[in-house]
């Protein structure tokens, strides 16, 4: 594949030439795309504004280049197989002559409906064919789609439909996992009903599920795209284009619409697919993330298709009909490079080596992790069992705002240390910084984590805010992208991310703010204040533990069943803590500010040091509240 690299010796010299000369190296990188036009400059950028822009003056079309640029050489090479989420139920594989088509169908089905360069699209869908189409359909046309995942509740899903002002939304009657079939038209009609923007809901049909189809608004898109031509020309786009907006969580308040452009995400998606997975003509690739995350957006939709790849979509669930599925599938379609998040290998080791006996997992080559840190045994576990220590494991460290991997092990090149995402991928500039923001420039520090200059996927800006995007991401630090996240640098250079330093858990690979969390707790009515943080948990990484204020004595019982309905209504299932206690007080300080590191603490169920309690306005709460999980757990 075009820009791959082959070896350590290239690698670290491709590396010094991308920060020697950032320009020169994109640019070679994005000669080997289709343009409509070149660009005039490759790169204009300021961290204050922040203003970035990559291959200023260029025009392109971001599905000319993950379709029909391929179509003459391997248009009848499968460009995605689609496992659905009954094991007996039949795959479907799209040529990427297939997919063009289908792509094109859609586009003219959201065109028919007044969709035009510039609308936003909220896809609200299951793991179906229809959900990869659609992102790929709004990009033909210039819509911005924002993919907002099915596991999200209704209020969720408003909030975003409506910060985005989307005019049509997709979704379906039904989205099965594992033995359940979840009412996704239901939940989205709850949400619609809140959503005086949206004219047109489109809907795919999966299940048996009856659905309500309101006359007027709501289509049958099967029906629809069966009837629209295979022919769609795609739209000229400018390079910094926006093609997508993809919901966050951070430290404060509503979850953000990150902003992603057209041409730097290309290049980027596809630079990081290529070198990361090593992917060869002919490999089967499998990334077992959800389309409605960027780990989806990037390495099951963008990536693996600009680079012309065969790649596996899953429906269903890692454990249905019993935890070998994922195993089951890899042998099934032979795949070769297998990505996936360490919350699911802690709940598939947990399973025991019975689910993993069964399979030959021969054909793997290597083996991705992505969404949080990996432990040890974790890693251990995979490269044993699963990679039969024959697979290199790439520990893929990037976030949402990144837009592709930044940091992780090339297979078979890079050194592999457990535990370290290890080096930088050509083009990307982190540094670790201490409190002020001076740069730790020597090896074998901690610090905080950030990006000293600019690479094409990175975030343009939040949607609607642009000033948030500026004072999150760019205030903290001068000249900097700070990335909430902590970071370890070994005497050698390799990076191992130790996890966020800011109000942000990560659960199940999974982003939520505390604050966010918080707001929904404070929502009942018997709560007088609450807070948040995350503590160590055996398979989610992180659990959510909330420490709640009541007004008058309850049932524990009740309270832990009413807080995770309402959590269950307001933002999702992924969001329900794993621990409520009630206490009387916060530990806070004399300025009013909560003391989250004593809460984290205690929740660890670490009281050993506590550290200095002597700012706190009354440090005998923290005897409290030691005692009342300690009492509890
Ligand atoms: C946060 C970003 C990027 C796709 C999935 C998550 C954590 C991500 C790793 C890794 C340690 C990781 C960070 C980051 N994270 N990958 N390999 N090792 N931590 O995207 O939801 O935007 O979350 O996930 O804390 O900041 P996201």
């Amino acid at each position: 594949m075009e820009h791959q690299i082959n070896s350590w010796e290239e690698y670290e010299k491709v590396y010094a030439e991308s920060v020697a000369n950032p320009e020169a190296f994109w640019a070679n990188v994005a000669e080997s795309f289709s343009w409509k036009k070149k660009w005039d400059n490759v790169l204009s950028w300021n961290f204050d504004g922040p203003d970035v822009k990559w291959f200023e003056g260029a025009e392109l079309n971001i599905t000319e280049n993950c379709l029909d640029r391929h179509l003459a050489e391997r248009g009848d090479q499968t460009a995605i197989i689609w496992e659905p989420n009954g094991p007996k139920t039949p795959e479907i594989r799209l040529t990427y002559k297939e997919l063009h088509a289908k792509v094109c169908q859609m586009a003219n089905v959201l065109k028919s409906y007044g969709v035009v360069k510039g609308d936003r699209v909220c896809l609200y869908m299951p793991m179906i064919p229809e959900l990869a189409i659609a992102t790929l359909a709004c990009a033909r046309i210039g819509a911005i789609h924002s993919v907002v995942f099915a596991g999200f509740s209704a209020n969720a899903l408003a909030d975003r439909i409506n910060d985005a002002q989307a005019k049509v939304v997709l979704t379906a009657d039904g989205s099965l996992r594992g033995a359940k079939v979840i009412p996704l038209k239901d939940i989205a009609d709850e949400a619609l009903s809140h959503c005086p923007c949206v004219e047109t809901v489109l809907v795919a049909k999966r299940s048996d599920k009856f659905c309500h189809m309101q006359a007027g608004r709501d289509v049958w898109l099967g029906e629809a795209m069966d009837a629209a031509s295979t022919d769609c020309p795609a739209e000229t786009m400018s390079a910094e284009d926006m093609l997508f907006i993809l919901y966050t969580s951070g430290s404060t308040g509503k979850p953000k619409g990150v902003v992603h452009t057209t041409a730097g995400y290309m290049v980027y998606a596809y630079y990081s697919f290529v070198n990361v997975f090593q992917y060869q003509q002919n490999d089967i690739y499998w990334c077992t993330a959800d389309i409605g995350w960027i780990t989806g957006h990037t390495y099951i939709v963008y990536g693996p298709l600009l680079a012309g790849a065969s790649s596996v979509m899953f429906e269903g669930v890692p454990t249905w009909p019993d935890a070998g599925r994922f195993w089951a599938i890899c042998d099934k379609y032979q795949v070769n490079q297998f990505y996936t998040a360490p919350t699911a290998i802690r709940a598939l080791m947990a399973k025991g080596l019975e689910y993993v006996a069964p399979y030959r997992l021969n054909s793997l080559k290597v083996l991705g992790s992505v969404g949080e840190p990996i432990n040890e045994e974790a890693w251990q576990w995979y490269n044993k069992y699963i990679g039969k220590n024959q697979c290199p494991i790439v520990d893929t460290w990037w976030q949402t705002e990144t837009g592709g991997i930044m940091i992780s092990p090339l297979p078979n090149i890079t050194p592999l240390k457990p535990t370290y995402a290890t080096r930088p991928l050509p083009g990307i500039q982190p540094c670790l910084l201490d409190a002020e923001g001076n740069e730790l420039a020597e090896n074998d520090v901690e610090g905080l984590l950030a990006v000293k200059f600019p690479w094409p996927s990175m975030l343009r800006t939040t949607y609607g805010d642009h000033d948030r995007c500026k004072q999150v991401y760019f205030s903290m630090f001068k000249d900097k992208y700070f990335t909430g996240d902590g970071a370890k640098r070994d005497a050698d250079g390799n990076y191992r991310i130790i996890g966020r330093v800011d109000d942000v858990i990560n659960v199940s690979g999974h982003r939520l703010g505390t604050a966010e969390l918080e707001n929904v707790i404070n929502e009942h009515d018997i709560i007088v204040e609450s807070a948040v943080v995350g503590y160590p948990h055996e398979i989610k990484g992180q659990g959510i533990f909330a420490f709640v204020i009541v007004q008058e004595a309850c049932s524990q019982e009740a309270l832990e069943a009413e807080l995770k309905e309402l959590i269950n209504t307001e933002i999702g299932p992924i969001a329900k803590p794993d621990r409520i206690q009630v206490v009387s007080g916060l530990p806070k300080t004399r300025s009013g500010k909560i003391m989250r590191r004593i809460l984290r603490k205690i929740a660890s169920g670490d009281v050993s040091n506590l550290g200095d309690t002597s700012t706190l306005l009354d440090p005998s709460v923290v005897e409290e509240i030691k005692e009342a999980v300690l009492g509890t757990a």
